[in-house]
């Protein structure tokens, strides 16, 4: 396995990769990797010749009140990880090999998908994830890359991005990896005690309980209403948003469903204590 912290390295090695016919994966993560990680690394592996994977915690999506310093950072323990599930590069870059001084183009997608629920309450996030996201895109050139479901506006808003910029990548989204309690596997959760990590369960919870309603009774506003209805039971929970989007534009669904063929996702962001947590469910098609 290769490690490599120089853009025009990883670079080089995955042009030379392309001549030679491979078909390159990539999977980016800001590393603390658990098993929802290394689930898109085996996805990857199974769908090209070559895996790369990045690990760079992008302080362009923290807000300066946000986690950034305390982001928990376990690269030896990452690598060995990788190395055990047969990826070929690793890039680690530095801050100031993706933002070298003077950088000053951005990416930012206008519009929904990046607009609503996590835009709302982290204004500045999308900007920093699109421009991040599209660097390492640029610089790794992938074929296919891999994203989680569990972040399911983020994946919209880079299907967006390589639809707009005409980017010649396939992406996979990968159902979200849970505990056995149902709690989304996420490097966030190592904030959490043991005792927050039992609640934290709710979230799903919730998330069931509004796709089994909208499954019996074919109307989101019957389902958000039940979905509401069911945070209630967990006062311990500080509920930031529960929605029912499109799983392309992230813009709420309303009335009823007629098509059988429908597809959705059902999303919650929600505190516990301190410790800010997201979950998705896709519902349908
Ligand atoms: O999902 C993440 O871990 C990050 O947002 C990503 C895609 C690696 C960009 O920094």
């Amino acid at each position: 396995m290769e490690i490599e912290e120089k853009v025009q390295k990883v670079k080089a090695i995955t042009q030379s990769w392309r001549a030679q016919g491979h078909k390159v994966a990539f999977v980016p993560t800001m590393g603390a990797l658990h098993e929802g990680h290394l689930a898109l690394v085996k996805k990857a592996r199974e769908v090209a010749d070559k895996t790369v994977v990045s690990i760079f915690v992008n302080p362009t999506q923290f807000a300066p009140h946000e986690d950034f310093a305390s982001y928990p950072r376990t690269l030896e323990k990452d690598l060995e990880k990788l190395k055990a599930h047969s990826v070929d590069l690793v890039f680690v870059p530095t801050e100031n090999e993706i933002y070298p001084y003077g950088n000053a183009t951005w990416v930012d997608v206008e519009d929904y998908p990046a607009k609503g629920l996590e835009a709302f309450f982290r204004p500045h996030h999308f900007k920093g994830v699109a421009t991040v996201v599209t660097k390492l895109f640029m610089i790794v050139k992938p074929d296919i890359a891999i994203f989680g479901e569990k972040d399911a506006q983020q994946l919209a808003v880079v299907n967006r991005i390589v639809k707009d910029l005409f980017l010649d990548i396939e992406i996979i989204p990968h159902p979200v990896v849970r505990e056995n309690n149902g709690l989304a596997l996420s490097s966030r959760n190592s904030y959490l005690s043991e005792q927050e990590k039992q609640k934290a369960c709710a979230l799903y919870e919730i998330l069931k309980t509004t796709a089994k309603t909208l499954e019996a009774e074919k109307n989101f506003e019957k389902a958000r209403a039940q979905a509401w209805l069911k945070a209630a039971e967990y006062s311990y929970l500080a509920i930031e948003y529960i929605e029912i989007v499109d799983p392309i534009t992230f813009k709420p669904l309303h009335g009823n469903i007629y098509d059988s063929t429908y597809s959705c996702f059902a999303v919650i962001a929600a505190k516990i204590g301190s410790t800010r947590l997201i979950d998705a469910l896709r519902i349908g098609g």
